[in-house]
Parts: structure tokens; C-alpha cells; sequence
């Protein structure tokens, strides 16, 4: 573990001195970003939207001429864009269509959405749908607009499914983000953005770590938008809405815009936030999303970087290059576009009160030897924590580790965070959450309605091999 790590370090720093800082001539930015189609859906049972998503192997161009085996859904990296709609049925069905290995059953999570127990992971965690089968997921979304996302969720091969592709959005839209005036038209005015860091061989393969256990982790030294290494994107010289989602296993980024310029967070995880947040540094752990609003209706003509700026990392975060900044993709003013004003407000969130919560729970995270939630690792036949349906429930996770942020995510929908120990609450944190960074050393207390739930659901580290290695509970709402 410890020479995997030092081998990942010197490469890491090594490629990000070489992308350097402000690569305009570099011949990285020279591939368009691919913005992920919006799949087409059918009619299905009972008038339900139907989807019909494919996983699939396939080959990849990560890095510009060189190929790459990868898993996707309808293609060969990441997945189409599902658009949902408050309140209207949806039923998505996932044939399996993976080469036959020993990783190759896969099964459906939706992260962030709100759905039974019985279909947060379809068919569940320990079944997977082998090679050859279908599953089917059926649920009713009832909860605000936002960028949600779906992956794979099979224990002990959830970490390798996604480092080889498997990821897709989840547009999900309501009346009011109908009617708020914001760019919405897709590809057009309203980008995703998944941005991802990998690690290739020499042969163009995906690299992965071999074993599992206690703190190991995965970080790369290539940074993906949408699949593809460092891309340009021509946009709008007007305002424009980037849907960032971070989908890293571990690395965290600080996006800003390479002059410095002020944007305006309006989503976070679960939605809009109260009003649009101005910001110079958007910090984003794994799994977190958050919607910004860019004005270039100055910038025609113009390009710039969209960077992740270098923050304090613990030590071993350093030491894997996630201390360091480095530009993620150019942004090209390359068309007339509309100027409209950020809007004043977006949507109220109104605050659930501490009073509301029955009780508190406290989740310590240890990674001094095996990863671990108060002292256990994951095991299936377990239930960790027992909720009533209906009731509020303050939550409050520590991390003892002294080397790492862990991002810790609960599944069943959205929550609202009360607290950090390390300090204020940022303002693009008082909306809704379904994940959260948790810094060496803090404590962040969050309150939970276990309401439109029943059955199982699952809480865990979302650094994907944290979670492999067991870093994961369950709850079950009666
Ligand atoms: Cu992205 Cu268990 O989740
Ligand atoms: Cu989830
Ligand atoms: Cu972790």
C-alpha cells in the first residue's frame, strides 16, 4: 500500500507540473467536451416515463489517441442524461450487457433521490444483475429539481465499476425550476460537467489498485470532464449554468475561473439554494454536485481556464498532489450569447428546526486501521441504526482520522446540515445535502426527516474504496 501510494504521488506531481498553469498553446484543450446526450424515453407501465439503459463495454479515448477499455451505459464511458420530473412515474430498465468476469454483475443506485428502500439499489447491494439479465426500477420522484446522479453500487465492486465509466446524471425538474429565469437550454446555455481524475498505464488502460483495505484510496493524475481528458468547451458570451458534478473517488477540487471572477453558486446536492450565493472558490468533495451561473457577456472572443485551485490537504492527501492547482478545462467564449441578470432569490429553504428531532446519533469514522464507522465494518446482515418512518433525527459524524477528509453521504434523499465544528457553515452548504465532507479532526451534525421512506438504506464514506473496505452502516426505517 504504502509503495502503490508513493509510485501514484511522483506521478502525480510530475503530470500536473506538465499541464502547468495556463496552457494556452499546450496541445491538451484541443478536444471538444462531450456533452452526454439526454436519453429519449418511452412510454411504460401505466403511462410511467420509461428508460431503457444499457451497461456495456467499450472503448474510450481518455487521453487524446490513445484507447482505453471502458464500462458505460448506452456507450462505451458514463451514461445518458435521465431527465425526471417531480411527481411523474418513472421506470428505468438496466440490461446488462458487461463482458462476463468476476466484476461484471452491476446493479442501479440513485444517488441523492428519495425513493423505498426496496428500490434505492435495484435489484439490492448483494444481488447483482449478472451478465445477460435485466432489472427494472420503478419509483415516483418527490422531492425539489437538482442534479442528481446514478451509478453502480455492487459491494466490493463498486470502486471498479466506476473508475472504468459507469456514472450518469439525473436532470430532475419541477415548477419552480420551471419558472425561475435561468439558462436551461441543455448544451446549449446549461452545461453538466462530471469531472473525474483517473490513472492510465502506459498501455492506455485504466489503472485501479489491485487490493483493498483500511485507508487505501484511489487518486489519478488525469483529470476527466465528461470522459474526456482536459477539453475545451465553446460556450455563450452571456450567462451560463454549469452543473458540476464532482465524480472523483476521493479528489476534492476548488473550481474558479482562471482571472478570479465572482460566480454564483444556486444549487447545492439536493437543489436551489435560498438565493445565489457569490463566490470566487467552489470547494466540491466526491459525489457532491452544485449548480454556478457564470456572466460572459464581456468575454466574446476570450478563452479561460475553469482550474482547481490548490487548498490545505492533509498530509496524505498532499502527498497524492491534491494540495496542488491545475487547470480542468478551457472555457471558449465563442458566440453571441443572451446577458441576463443572476436573479435576486431562487426558492425558500426553509430550515427544519432542532427542535423537530427526536434524537442524536453520533458516527465516528476511524481509519488508523481498517476502515471503520464506530469501530464496525460493513456487514450486510447488520442493521446499525433503526429510525421510525416519519420521525427527524440529528445526526452527528466525527472524523477521528488525522490524514484524511472523508466524504460521508446517507442515501433516502436530502438532508440540511446545522453545523461545523472547523467552522461557519458556508452559505452553499444551507441548502439541501446528500453528502458532505468531513474534515480530520471535525464533527458536522446534520438533521434528517425520515418521511416517504420504508425499508433499507445504506450510509457510508463515498470514497468509493473506503466503502469497498467497509466504512458503510445501514439503516432500516420502521
Ligand atoms: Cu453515490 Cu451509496 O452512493
Ligand atoms: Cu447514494
Ligand atoms: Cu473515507
Amino acid at each position: 500500500m504504502r509503495l502503490f501510494q508513493s509510485l501514484l504521488a511522483g506521478v502525480t506531481l510530475a503530470a500536473l507540473v506538465a499541464c502547468g498553469g495556463s496552457g494556452g498553446s499546450d496541445t491538451k484543450f484541443s478536444r471538444p467536451m462531450p456533452v452526454p446526450p439526454l436519453l429519449a424515453a418511452t412510454v411504460g407501465t401505466g403511462g410511467s416515463v420509461h428508460y431503457d439503459l444499457v451497461a456495456q463495454a467499450g472503448t474510450s479515448e481518455l487521453e487524446a489517441g490513445k484507447p482505453t477499455e471502458t464500462y458505460g451505459y448506452n456507450g462505451a464511458i458514463l451514461g445518458p442524461t435521465l431527465r425526471m420530473r417531480r411527481g411523474q412515474a418513472v421506470e428505468v430498465a438496466l440490461a446488462n450487457h458487461l463482458p462476463e468476469s468476476d466484476h461484471s454483475d452491476t446493479n442501479l443506485h440513485w444517488h441523492g433521490l428519495k425513493v423505498p428502500g426496496s428500490m434505492d439499489i435495484v435489484p439490492d447491494l448483494h444481488q447483482g444483475i449478472h451478465s445477460g439479465e435485466t432489472a427494472l426500477a420503478a419509483f415516483t420522484p418527490d422531492q425539489p429539481a437538482a442534479l442528481l446522479w446514478y451509478h453502480p453500487h455492487p459491494h466490493g465492486s463498486t470502486g471498479l465499476q466506476v473508475n472504468l465509466g459507469m456514472a450518469g446524471l439525473i436532470l430532475l425538474e419541477d415548477d419552480v425550476s420551471d419558472a425561475l429565469p435561468l439558462p436551461k437550454a441543455y448544451g446549449v446555455d446549461d452545461f453538466p460537467l462530471v469531472v473525474q481524475d483517473r490513472r492510465l498505464k502506459a498501455d492506455g488502460s485504466l489503472a485501479y489498485m489491485e487490493s483493498m483495505g483500511g485507508k487505501d484510496f484511489m487518486m489519478g493524475e488525469r483529470i476527466l470532464v465528461n470522459g474526456v481528458e482536459n477539453p475545451y468547451l465553446d460556450l455563450p458570451a452571456g450567462l451560463v449554468r454549469l452543473r458540476l458534478l464532482n465524480g472523483s473517488s476521493t479528489r476534492r477540487y476548488a473550481f474558479a475561473l482562471e482571472d478570479g471572477r465572482t460566480f454564483h453558486q444556486i444549487a447545492s446536492d439536493g437543489g436551489f439554494l435560498a438565493a445565489p450565493v457569490a463566490l470566487t472558490q467552489l470547494r466540491l468533495g466526491p459525489a457532491e454536485r452544485a449548480e454556478i451561473l457564470v456572466d460572459f457577456s464581456k468575454d466574446l472572443g476570450r478563452s479561460l481556464f475553469l482550474r482547481s485551485e490548490a487548498f490545505a490537504a492533509a498530509s496524505e492527501e498532499a502527498e497524492a498532489g491534491q494540495g496542488r492547482g491545475f487547470p480542468v478545462m478551457q472555457l471558449r467564449i465563442a458566440r453571441p450569447g443572451t446577458a441576463r441578470p443572476v436573479p435576486g432569490s431562487l426558492t425558500p429553504v426553509p430550515r427544519i428546526p432542532e427542535s423537530e428531532a427526536a434524537m442524536t446519533r453520533r458516527f465516528g469514522l476511524e481509519d488508523t486501521g481498517d476502515a471503520v464507522i464506530n469501530g464496525k465494518t460493513f456487514d450486510e446482515m447488520r442493521v446499525d441504526v433503526t429510525v421510525s418512518a416519519g420521525s427527524t433525527e440529528i445526526w452527528e459524524v466525527t472524523n477521528f482520522a488525522t490524514t484524511i477528509a472523508h466524504p460521508f453521504h446517507i442515501h433516502g434523499g436530502q438532508f440540511q446540515i446545522l453545523s461545523r465544528s472547523g467552522g461557519e457553515l458556508p452559505e452553499g452548504e444551507r441548502g439541501w445535502k446528500d453528502t458532505f465532507l468531513v474534515s480530520p479532526g471535525e464533527t458536522v451534525r446534520v438533521i434528517l426527516r425520515f418521511q416517504g421512506l420504508s425499508g433499507r438504506y445504506l450510509y457510508h464514506c463515498h470514497i468509493l474504496e473506503h466503502e469497498g473496505a467497509g466504512m458503510m452502516g445501514q439503516f432500516e426505517v420502521q
